[in-house]
Order: C-alpha cells, then sequence, then structure tokens
C-alpha cells in the first residue's frame, strides 16, 4: 500500500485474541510508534518494539500521561472489562488524542433486525456515545463478523471435530467471518492511512471480512480437510428460525452458552444481516490478499487434531 501516514498508536488489549495479531501488524508497517498500555497486575506479553506502559485503567492520571501525544487509542479489551474502556475514553479526551478505536468487532451495528436480536451488541452503543459527547476524539468501530478461527476452534459453529458431531442450519445462508489475523492486518492497514483518507471513516463504522460462507460450506470444507464424509458424522439438522427459537429459550433459562448459538442461528437467517459483502472493504483498498478458505479450515483442522 503506498502513501502510508506513521503513527503514534496506543493500545489497551494488545496481548488479547485481537490485540495480538493487531500490534504484529501495527509493527508490521515499520513505521508506527506502538505503545501498550497494560495493568500492573498483567502477565501480558509484548514483542520488542513495543513500549509498554503499566498502571490501572482507573487512574486517571496515570492514563492521561501514557495518551499524551498519541494519534490513536486502539480498545482491544476482553468482553467481561468493556467498562474499563469508560476511564480510558475520558483520559484520551483530556490527553486530546484524535481518533479512538472503540471495542467492537462484533456484527454489523448498523442493521436493526441484527441489534434486536443480539442484545450483547447493543451493549457496545455506549462508549461510542461517551466519544461523541466528549466532542475531542473521533471514533471507528470495526465490524467483523464472528471470528472465524476463534469461534472454529472452539465449536461454537456447531462442528465438533473431535466427536465428529455437527449441528448443521438447514438453509443457513452465508455470514460474513473474519480471522484473527485478517482483522489485525486490515485495522493496521486502515490505520496506516494518510489521513485524507481516514477522515472517510470519521465516527462510522468499517466493515472487515475474510470469507462470506455459510455454515453448510464450513462443514463441506471440515469433510474435505478431514477426508470424511457425512455418513462419519453424528448430525443433528435443524432450521436456523428454530434454532434461534431454541436459544432464546435456552438464555432465558440462564444457559450463556445460548448467546453464541443465537450468534449462528441469526446470522444464518434470511435477511438478519449477517451477510454485509457489500459493506465490507475491499482487500485492494487495504494492499490485501485474500485468504484460502479452505487452507484455513485445513490448517485448523489439523491443529485441532494434533491436540487430540
Ligand atoms: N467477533 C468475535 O467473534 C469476538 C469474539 C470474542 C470477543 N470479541 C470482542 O473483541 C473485543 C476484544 O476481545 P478479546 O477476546 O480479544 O479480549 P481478551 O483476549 O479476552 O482480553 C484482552 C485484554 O483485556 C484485558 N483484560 C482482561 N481481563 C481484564 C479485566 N478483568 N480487567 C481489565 N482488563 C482486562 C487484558 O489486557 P492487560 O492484561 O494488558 O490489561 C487482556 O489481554 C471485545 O470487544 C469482545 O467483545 C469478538
Amino acid at each position: 500500500m503506498a502513501n502510508k501516514q506513521s503513527r503514534k498508536i496506543a493500545i489497551v488489549g494488545g496481548s488479547g485474541s485481537v490485540g495480538s495479531p493487531t500490534v504484529e501488524a501495527l509493527l508490521s508497517h515499520g513505521i508506527h510508534t506502538v505503545t501498550a498500555i497494560s495493568r500492573s497486575e498483567s502477565t501480558a506479553i509484548f514483542p520488542s518494539g513495543v513500549t509498554i506502559k503499566e498502571g490501572s485503567y482507573s487512574d486517571e492520571e496515570f492514563l492521561v500521561e501514557a495518551l499524551k501525544g498519541q494519534d490513536v487509542l486502539i480498545l482491544q479489551l476482553g468482553f467481561m472489562a468493556l467498562n474499563s474502556q469508560i476511564p480510558l475514553i475520558s483520559a484520551a479526551a483530556k490527553a486530546g488524542v484524535p481518533w479512538v478505536i472503540p471495542c467492537e468487532y462484533a456484527c454489523d451495528n448498523r442493521h436493526d433486525k441484527l441489534n434486536e436480536e443480539i442484545g450483547l451488541m447493543v451493549m457496545k452503543n455506549k462508549y461510542r456515545a461517551q466519544i461523541d459527547s466528549l466532542g475531542v476524539s473521533s471514533w471507528i468501530g470495526i465490524v467483523n463478523g464472528p471470528w472465524f478461527d476463534w469461534n472454529f476452534e472452539k465449536s461454537f459453529m456447531g462442528l465438533d471435530i473431535k466427536t465428529r458431531k455437527a449441528k448443521l442450519f438447514d438453509g443457513g445462508v452465508k455470514f460474513n467471518t473474519s480471522t484473527l489475523s485478517k482483522v489485525g492486518k486490515s485495522l493496521a492497514a486502515l490505520l496506516s492511512l494518510p489521513d485524507s483518507k481516514l477522515s472517510a471513516f470519521k465516527n462510522d463504522f468499517v466493515y472487515f471480512s475474510s470469507f462470506l460462507v455459510s455454515q453448510r460450506d464450513v462443514f463441506d470444507s471440515v469433510l474435505s480437510a478431514t477426508s470424511t464424509k457425512e455418513s462419519d458424522w453424528a448430525i443433528e439438522s435443524e432450521s436456523p428460525d428454530k434454532a434461534a427459537d431454541a436459544a432464546k429459550e435456552a438464555i432465558q433459562q440462564g444457559n450463556r452458552m445460548g448467546n453464541v448459538d443465537l450468534l449462528f442461528a441469526t446470522l444464518s437467517r434470511v435477511g438478519y444481516g449477517g451477510d454485509y459483502e457489500a459493506k465490507a472493504i475491499g482487500n485492494n483498498f487495504l494492499g490485501l490478499e485474500q485468504e484460502d478458505f479452505n487452507k484455513v479450515v485445513k490448517d485448523l483442522v489439523e491443529m485441532m487434531e494434533q491436540r487430540k
């Protein structure tokens, strides 16, 4: 990607699931100054080339000092620590940081039907509202769909490699999904754009995607990667509509895994915003290569089978 702009980038959560590939990708550009802000009690490890500032996420003086002179604050805190964003966003405003990338990394936040169905997504709105109300920093919200590798490894997509059990969505449609590495590379490429191009994304969402696939596409790729036939698997099949209803009931009964089932069932339903292909930012624009879907699946399957 020609015409890059170097930036001073602070990152919180930079050793986490999406934080690690983001830091790696930022460093790979060789032009940015990367500062990891981390908790004093954290066991986080960062690659060489990263400046580390340790303190408390509720210590305003520490945060403002750490954020002074930074061009960007990337927030990549774990789901249970989302509220730690509040003092960080406030400190970013006090330090005059122009750009904040809040914790989003979810599905299409602009899709009303999807937002109505998935209550967890709406939870992140207040952090963007906080940035807006402070009126100093601009935000960019990352939409990346479910993280492909992260969810696949945890068998959240209904395919259990170990036990050869599959819960298939009968008639499930295609949805966008991104690998963690693609999210990190896309975000690093975005933040390397010159101001003239980056400003187009101000206070808006940007859509990253590795693949547009249905759960059936994933299963077909798994069959090929495992050299198995459907008859080797114990298969349950249900429409995504029915699966979504069952997941809602499970959530009501206090089963938190129901949220995962509800997400994939909803993304597989017709008209629920799982497919945001038309909004996805192109690889050409970001200077990225298209990943090979079957290779990604094969590598994941091999890694999981070695763990058996
Ligand atoms: N699209 C998807 O499929 C998907 C899946 C999972 C998560 N997400 C979203 O992605 C974002 C990042 O999630 P992640 O899974 O990458 O995060 P993570 O790996 O669970 O955690 C990232 C960092 O958060 C900090 N942290 C963890 N627990 C904390 C606590 N109790 N108090 C304060 N800080 C804490 C730690 O940083 P330090 O130790 O350096 O302080 C940690 O390295 C979240 O917005 C989450 O909702 C999306």
